[in-house]
């Protein structure tokens, strides 16, 4: 029985292989993944999304988590290149501090993707794969206009903003998104920002550390609203970021409870905009954006053409690096169960 099963499974697995466009098994060309951290709910799932699929098609894996830390994520793509790797797979912890590894990789010939952030000044990024990050901060910008009423209210709200890592380029996006939307309603004093902490320097979380965001959080909380003044809303630009934001709101605020944004669907989140503690969050498909990934990866390694659908919006300071953007979605307590539990990315069990 026993035997059978595991017959079949190789079965499986070499038709699996052969059907696919992709490599045979015995070839074994080992792709890189290197992911930042296993912290983060998304990056879990991105990385075993992305190894499975790559296996499907006969690819050996090496998946890299670096705990968030750069000199680790270095030396893992160091020993990628040294082990032979044939092209790399890269969601970076800094922007910034890839540029010496990669110029090893590009002189060994080494394709790179920039996986979900974009890797800055080096020429060595052949793809970019991401959402469409402006979207995702326009989009929370959009729902706090719609969810506060700001263009029929009289009068003003209060809102404080938080967004993430200040070495992810996304943050530059998620951040100009929103605020491009509530900027002009900042100017026109419909929003007024009572910590008066609205500089990207100022709003940015390190690491997006939940807990970070709580402590700067209950700093403003002591600090601005301890008088009774009432907190309409919080402009988070990810999950974990906001659920720092509402630690820090369940244990020293007793307020009017406020409109909160966020991103990922992390399951905590998803958990608390049923139970109202998180208004929204952007859904990004982490299947979609890996299964588009493979598909890059696939094409570079047979000498295919690789899908990018944007070849404006993304410069590395080396040029615009030609990218896929896959579609954010605004999930709310109304359409989570059809865009999570429906659609198989969380089972209704996994949200209790
Ligand atoms: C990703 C977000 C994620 C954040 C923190 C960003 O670069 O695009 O989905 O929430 O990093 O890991």
């Amino acid at each position: 029985m026993k035997k059978r099963l595991v017959t079949t499974m190789f079965a499986v697995a070499a038709v699996a292989a052969t059907m696919s466009t992709g490599v045979m098994a015995d070839d074994a060309h080992v792709i890189g993944v290197a992911m930042p951290t296993q912290d983060l709910q998304r990056w879990n799932q991105d990385g075993s999304n992305m190894k499975a699929e790559l296996e499907a098609k006969g690819y050996t894996v090496d998946l890299q988590y670096a705990g968030n830390d750069v000199t680790t994520q270095v030396s893992q793509i160091e020993n990628m290149i040294a082990n032979g790797d044939e092209l790399l797979v890269i969601a970076s912890i800094e922007g910034d501090s890839l540029g010496t590894v990669l110029a090893d990789a590009k002189e060994k010939g080494i394709p790179v993707i920039s996986y979900d952030r974009l890797i800055m000044n080096t020429d060595a990024v052949s793809y970019y794969a991401t959402f469409d990050n402006y979207l995702v901060g326009k989009t929370q910008g959009e729902f706090l206009v719609n969810a506060l009423d700001l263009d029929n209210i009289e009068g003003s709200v209060n809102m404080e903003i938080v967004t993430g890592d200040p070495g992810d380029n996304n943050v530059n996006f998620f951040y100009g998104g929103a605020m491009d939307v509530l900027q002009p309603y900042i100017d026109a004093g419909k929003i007024v920002i009572p910590s008066g902490q609205v500089s990207k320097e100022e709003v940015a979380t390190v690491n997006w550390s939940t807990e970070t965001a709580q402590q700067r959080f209950e700093n403003i909380l002591s600090s601005y609203y301890a008088d009774g003044t009432v907190l309409n809303a919080v402009l988070a630009s990810n999950d974990s970021t906001a659920l720092g934001v509402e630690n820090a709101l369940a244990a020293n605020y007793t307020g009017e409870y406020p409109i909160i944004t966020g991103q990922d669907c992390d399951v905590a989140n998803t958990i608390n905009m049923v139970n109202g503690l998180q208004a929204m969050s952007v859904f990004k498909d982490t299947r979609t954006l890996a299964s588009k990934v493979v598909e890059m990866v696939d094409a570079i390694m047979t000498g295919a053409e690789a899908p990018v659908n944007d070849t404006e919006t993304y410069d590395n300071g080396t040029g615009i690096i030609p990218s896929f953007l896959c579609e954010p979605v605004a999930v709310t307590v109304d359409n989570y169960k059809e865009m999570l539990v429906d659609s198989g990315y969380y089972t209704e069990d996994e949200l209790k």
